[in-house]
């Protein structure tokens, strides 16, 4: 099994970002936490602050190379209508993840453009999100 796990804008600054919104776990500790949990599953990481960065590497996911993808796309979950395109355009099964419940916080970040083509989408669970969903994309 192989995935992609793809974070998006300010997601690179967690553990210093707003930590009483974000919590102290840092995105390495996030990694290291799956990779400790999941040894048998093959995770590829990726993190960028840029939208078309972001689509090109959903887009080298198409060429067959991962089973499923994660994706916490920040702030362009509410706004990028061409990251969800792009997420669109792959057969593989994606769940969307937010760390925060964005349901419960300002009213531009309860919708997500990107959710409708995903599979499901997991939002306020913390860092645990990232596992539930590595455990659902296992499974099915
Ligand atoms: C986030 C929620 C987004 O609204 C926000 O812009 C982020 C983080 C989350 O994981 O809770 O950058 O995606």
């Amino acid at each position: 099994m192989r995935i992609l796990v793809v974070n998006g804008p300010n997601l690179n600054l967690l553990g210093k970002r707003e930590p009483e919104i974000y919590g102290n776990a840092t995105l390495w500790d996030i990694e290291k936490g799956l990779r400790e949990k999941f040894p048998g599953v093959h995770l590829e990481f990726y993190q960028s602050n840029s939208e078309g960065a972001i689509i090109d590497t959903i887009q080298k996911a198409m060429g067959g190379a991962f089973d499923a993808a994660i994706i916490n796309p920040g702030a362009y979950a509410h706004t990028s209508y061409a990251i969800r395109d792009a997420v669109s355009a792959l057969k593989i099964p994606v769940v969307e993840v937010h760390l925060t419940n964005v349901h419960a916080r300002e009213e531009f970040r309860h919708h997500s453009v990107i959710a409708p083509v995903c599979k499901g989408m997991i939002a306020g669970l913390g860092p645990a999100g990232y596992e539930l969903a590595v455990r659902f994309l296992v499974g099915s």
